[in-house]
């Protein structure tokens, strides 16, 4: 899986220089055979990218069960996976879930993703000079729908940020130098898995400088259970 993820990183950075040298009008000749050798690459890891595409690799597989699982397992499986990413980070942070009741689900791995993703951006989100870092995971419900909100006492999002976070591409982490440009999917990924596998809806609030509130309403009849 590691090695599947340094290919995706490769091949990330092989497309971005494709997209360089198009941009520049640059060695025409070579586009065909670049544009081949990444399909060709991609192909290779097609097989094994299913997890690391829907970014739960560090979570091992052997944790995960196939058919679906109970939401508190899902959450103790997260909590520590997120807990071992909060000690890498070496920052201040403390992380809670709440949950209301308990719920089989057979979209196990959507929720993985979903929190994952939302998660390790409140962990960016808090400065490492920051003390007393907060992130909660809230989960409510009532007859028709569960909630969830993602909180953290991060950096927030400013004006241009609130209107762009969920469009694919938009990062404020891209770093050019280092060839880490494979950014800005995530957030385009949750909106995906809630409005496509969920049929729900996800939000943002913040406040710039002192943190922000993603919440995610899905409709029972989607999560629970085997089927719709
Ligand atoms: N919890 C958060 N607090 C502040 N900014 C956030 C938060 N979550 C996302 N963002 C902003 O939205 C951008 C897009 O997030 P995402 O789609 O996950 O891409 P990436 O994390 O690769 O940059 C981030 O670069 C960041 O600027
Ligand atoms: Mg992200």
């Amino acid at each position: 899986m590691e090695k599947n993820t340094e290919n995706i990183e490769k091949i990330m950075s092989k497309s971005y220089n494709l997209f360089e040298i198009i941009n520049d009008k640059k060695d025409s000749d070579s586009w065909g055979d670049r544009a081949l050798d990444i399909a060709r690459d991609i192909h290779e890891i097609k097989k094994e990218n299913s997890l690391a595409i829907r970014g739960i690799k560090e979570i091992t597989r052997s944790e995960l069960k196939d058919e679906g699982m109970k939401l508190k397992e899902i959450v103790n499986i997260l909590f520590e996976a997120m807990k071992r990413e909060i000690k890498e980070s070496k920052k201040d942070i403390r992380l809670f879930f709440s949950t209301e009741c308990n719920f089989y689900t057979s979209k196990h791995y959507y929720l993985m993703s979903m929190f994952r993703n939302l998660i390790m951006n409140s962990i960016d989100a808090i400065p490492e000079s920051k003390q007393g870092g907060h992130i909660s995971i809230d989960h409510s419900m009532d007859r028709e729908k569960h909630v969830f909100e993602i909180s953290d006492n991060g950096e927030g999002l400013d004006e241009d940020g609130l209107n762009h976070v969920f469009s694919p591409g938009f990062s404020t982490k891209i770093n050019y130098d280092t060839g880490e440009v494979n950014r800005g999917l995530g957030l385009s990924i949750v909106k995906k898995i809630v409005e496509e596998e969920f049929g729900g809806e996800v939000s943002v609030s913040s406040v710039y400088g002192e943190g922000t509130v993603f919440r995610i309403v899905i409709p029972k009849a989607y999560i629970e259970g085997d089927k719709l």
